[in-house]
C-alpha cells in the first residue's frame, strides 16, 4: 500500500521542496520562488506527502488559458522507483484531459529516467532548444502531450 498522498503545496512543504530541488537541479528554484507560486493563481504545485508530513516528491504546473507547462517534477532519491512520479504526473494529466489542449515541458537529453517517464505517459518529442540549459550546457528536448477533445458535434478531435 502507498504510504503517501497527493496534496496541494502549502507553506509547510517549502523548505523540504527547496532541499530536494537543490539535490536534483543545477539551477534550483529558491524557497522564495516556491513561496511566490503559492499566491500565483496560474500555478499549481502538488506534493507527495508521507503521513508524518514529510515531502517525498513534488511537481509544478503553470496553466495559461488551455496550455499547460510542467515546470518541475522531482522525487527524493530514497523514494525513487516506487511510482511517485507516475502518480504526480498522472494527476496533471487528468487535470489536462479535463481542462487543457496540451501539456508541454523541457528535459535534458541526458535525463533518461525523466524522458522514459514522459514517454510512458504518452508525451512525444516535438522540438529541441539549443543550449537551453547551463551547468552543464545542454540542449533541451521539448516534449508534449496533446489531449483529444470533443468538438461541437460531439466527435473527438486531436488538436
Ligand atoms: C525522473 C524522476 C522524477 C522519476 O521519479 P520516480 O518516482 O523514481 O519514477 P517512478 O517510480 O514513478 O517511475 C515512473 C516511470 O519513469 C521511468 N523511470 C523512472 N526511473 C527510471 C530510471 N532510473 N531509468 C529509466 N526509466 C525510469 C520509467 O518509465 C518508470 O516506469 P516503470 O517503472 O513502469 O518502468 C526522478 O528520477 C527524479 O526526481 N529525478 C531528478 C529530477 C528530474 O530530473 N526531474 C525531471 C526534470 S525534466
Amino acid at each position: 500500500m502507498k504510504n503517501y498522498k497527493l496534496v496541494p503545496m502549502d507553506k509547510s512543504h517549502i523548505k523540504e521542496i527547496a532541499q530536494i530541488e537543490k539535490e536534483c537541479f543545477s539551477e534550483p528554484w529558491s524557497e522564495a520562488s516556491f513561496e511566490e507560486e503559492l499566491y500565483n493563481p496560474l500555478c499549481s504545485i502538488i506534493v507527495a506527502q508521507r503521513p508524518d508530513g514529510a515531502v517525498l516528491g513534488y511537481a509544478g504546473l503553470h496553466a495559461i488559458m488551455d496550455e499547460g507547462y510542467i515546470d518541475n517534477i522531482a522525487v527524493r532519491k530514497d523514494y525513487r522507483g516506487q511510482g511517485i512520479a507516475d502518480d504526480l504526473l498522472g494527476a496533471f494529466i487528468r487535470f489536462g484531459q479535463a481542462n487543457l489542449a496540451f501539456l508541454t515541458l523541457e528535459v535534458r537529453p541526458s535525463n533518461e529516467p525523466a524522458i522514459q517517464l514522459y514517454y510512458k505517459h504518452g508525451f512525444v518529442q516535438v522540438g529541441r532548444r539549443k543550449d537551453y540549459y547551463q551547468h552543464p550546457r545542454e540542449d533541451a528536448i521539448i516534449m508534449t502531450l496533446e489531449f483529444e477533445r470533443e468538438n461541437e458535434n460531439g466527435t473527438e478531435t486531436a488538436e
